[in-house]
């Protein structure tokens, strides 16, 4: 037992930008580095969980799952009953599970419903360097939940026109919960993610740029191996590359999310450096 792990929340109301993509290959990167971490899957869908090829788990019953902790007002057991060691990528996982489509609805009808994952965390944060939340594509108490347990965001974007309203939103309800709960909450970065070689693309960059703090310096460009990293149920850490056309892929978005690793760790200094 040592300091508290760091938590991060990948977040963003928008589906499909990236947010379990990035808390998979983000989680992979901590891991390169040495660090122990453990990795939340928030998402009722499921998607890290199957991606993390642990989908038997999504459909288990009656085992002590992430709902249990922390939603549910009968079985509450600890969260340390629901973490799964990944034997491939060398972190730990609590993956979602199907009740966890209830989860909401229970924590509507609960009182200090925003901070049960903030404390049903507290017991295990000694144990990991990073605690990093993968969360679903809507704003409801289990997304609030995410925000406060980790106070420090990571926000995947698309580089395209549709993007910079949901953004907006985005950066409404983060500042809502600020005020509601009196906390401080930290953007870590803004992420734009699968960004192409095109003018329209390098357009919107330039538009994020010149609109919104803290967009990372980099982006992470559009790369099908990421998908075909997934498929295989592997982080492009722990990917076989076949032939040197991937392996040039794959050193490029290990440099990738190396950059974003980085900016994560200093950011997150910086943040905690103001919030003492
Ligand atoms: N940089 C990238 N290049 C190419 N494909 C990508 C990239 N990032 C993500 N993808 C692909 O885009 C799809 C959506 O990504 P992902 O599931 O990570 O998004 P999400 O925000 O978690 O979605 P949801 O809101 O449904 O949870 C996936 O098929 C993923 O493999
Ligand atoms: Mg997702």
């Amino acid at each position: 037992m040592g300091e508290k792990a760091k938590v991060v929340a990948v977040i963003n109301q928008k589906g499909g930008v990236g947010k379990t993509t990035i808390a998979h290959n983000l989680s992979a990167a901590f891991v390169a580095r040495g660090q122990r971490v453990l990795v939340i899957d928030l998402d009722s869908q499921g998607h890290l969980t199957r991606g993390l090829g642990l989908w038997h788990l999504f459909e288990r019953e009656g085992a002590p799952s992430l709902y249990h902790s922390l939603a549910d007002r009968k079985k509450q057991y600890p969260l340390a009953d629901a973490i799964q060691e990944h034997p491939i990528e060398k972190f730990s996982v609590v993956p979602s599970n199907y009740e966890m489509a209830l989860a909401d609805r229970e924590l509507n009808q609960q009182r200090d419903r925003e901070h049960k994952l903030r404390h049903i965390m507290e017991p295990v944060l000694g144990n990991y360097d990073w605690v990093i939340l993968d969360t679903p594509p809507y704003l409801t108490p289990t997304s609030d939940n995410a925000i406060n347990a980790s106070r420090r965001l990571l926000i995947p974007v698309e580089a395209d026109g549709k993007s910079l309203g949901g953004l907006e939103l985005q950066l409404n309800q983060i500042e809502g919960i600020e005020i509601e709960l009196s906390i401080y909450i930290a953007i870590l970065a803004i992420v734009p993610n699968r960004v192409e070689d095109t003018r329209e693309s390098a357009d919107m960059l330039t538009l994020l740029r010149s609109n919104f703090p803290y967009v990372a310096p980099f982006d992470l460009r559009k790369r099908t191996l990421l998908a075909q990293a997934w498929t295989a149920r592997r982080s492009i850490y722990t990917f076989e590359p076949r032939g040197s056309s991937q392996e040039r892929t794959r050193t490029e978005l290990v440099a990738a999310y190396d950059a974003l690793a980085d900016l994560v760790t200093s950011r997150y200094a910086e943040e905690d450096a103001r919030d003492r």
